[in-house]
């Protein structure tokens, strides 16, 4: 088969178009012919060899390596005790994250557990299916539920969502990208009053999809203006994201989705919560996600589409920013 595979770490020219043999699936897995591969941040961390990621808190993984972890596809085979999935099913799915950074979605056939998988979505195709996983998940698990008992790599208090509804006031920053469009969508979902902070060419998109104020980065910064909101969903995180804790009312909460730096007694003195968490692959979650969207209650945005091939062209625009939705790779 062909697979994008990398054997250095570096730039997107270090993503090489090559002939490889097609994985066979272990107990418990299924055999996925993938047909569109959806990009995300880990992509270019893994590509780059996480050199952003404090080294205690990178997990091992070896070259060569086939790197991605979004796809949908359509089932081509299962390991003898697979009753879930049949050959012919259309499925999708975040495959083996975390784990060792060798998910090999950048291909046109991967190996998934059945746990991962749910089916695609049957009013959207492969292609906006495969944009769903990482991003869908990390919405859902921040600001639904987690779904599962393994504590943040990067900090020991657990995450559990607020629960949101018509009295609940939710700020996403960086809510024009993966992570963002999704959750400002969960969060109307849910009832809360959203309002969304991107830059500018993002505002018509995201009132389109429910947000009720918008502000933009370039012109004003949120922290200056924003005040007793419930909850900041800060999907960009890191160091900055502490600019936060002034927007928020006594009892509120801040989610970083990059981690950052945090001072606890300065929560606590201003009676707010700081936690995160690691998004994990999560069949039955992405199947209630997979819901929504046929119901029209949610939808995935294209940013650009490349083909397998071109995944260095994909990397570079990745790196221009300004994503609007998601990144795709289509699979011949
Ligand atoms: N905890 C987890 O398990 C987990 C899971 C998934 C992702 N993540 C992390 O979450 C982050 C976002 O992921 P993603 O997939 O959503 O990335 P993405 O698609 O690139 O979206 C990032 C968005 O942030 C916006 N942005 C950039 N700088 C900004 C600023 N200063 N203020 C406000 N918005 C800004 C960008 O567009 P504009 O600048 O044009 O507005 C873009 O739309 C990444 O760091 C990723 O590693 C963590």
């Amino acid at each position: 088969m062909k697979a994008i595979r990398m054997h250095e770490f570096g730039g997107p020219e270090v993503l090489r178009y090559e002939e490889v043999p097609v994985p066979a699936p272990a107990p418990g897995e299924v055999l996925v012919r993938v047909k569109a591969v959806g990009l995300n941040p880990p992509d270019w961390y893994v590509r780059e060899g996480m050199p952003g990621i404090p080294p205690e808190f990178r997990p091992p993984f070896d070259l060569p390596l086939i790197p991605g972890t979004d796809v949908s596809g359509v089932v081509e085979a299962v390991a003898d005790d697979v009753q879930d999935f049949a050959a012919g099913d259309e499925v999708m799915g975040l495959v083996r994250f975390p784990g060792a950074m060798q998910s090999g979605a950048y291909a046109q056939y991967v190996t998934a557990p059945v746990t991962d998988l749910a089916p695609k979505p049957s009013t959207i195709d492969h292609t906006h299916a495969a944009a769903l996983p990482m991003s869908g998940l990390t919405a859902w698990q921040y600001l639904v539920e987690v779904g599962h008992d393994h504590p943040s790599p990067f900090q020991e208090a657990r995450h559990r969502p607020m629960p949101l509804g018509g009295d609940t006031t939710v700020l996403i920053n960086g809510a024009g990208g993966g992570v963002g469009h999704l959750a400002l969508q969960l969060a109307k979902w849910k009832g809360a009053r959203v309002i969304a902070v991107a830059s500018g060419a993002h505002e018509e998109f995201l009132r389109g999809l429910g947000a009720d104020e918008y502000i933009d980065y370039t012109k004003q910064r949120p922290e200056d203006i924003v005040r007793d909101v419930d909850l900041v969903l800060d999907t960009v995180g890191g160091p900055a994201s502490r600019r936060f804790l002034p927007t928020l009312r006594r009892g509120g909460a801040l989610y970083p989705v990059y981690f950052g730096e945090f001072d606890d007694e300065e929560n606590a003195k201003l009676g707010v919560t700081v936690t995160g968490t690691q998004v994990r692959a999560n069949g039955a979650q992405l199947a209630e996600l997979g819901s929504l969207l046929d119901a029209g209650a949610i939808r995935v945005a294209i940013d650009s589409t490349f083909a397998l091939a071109d995944a260095p062209a994909a990397h570079k625009r990745a790196a221009e920013g300004h994503i609007q939705g998601k990144i795709v790779l289509t699979v011949p």
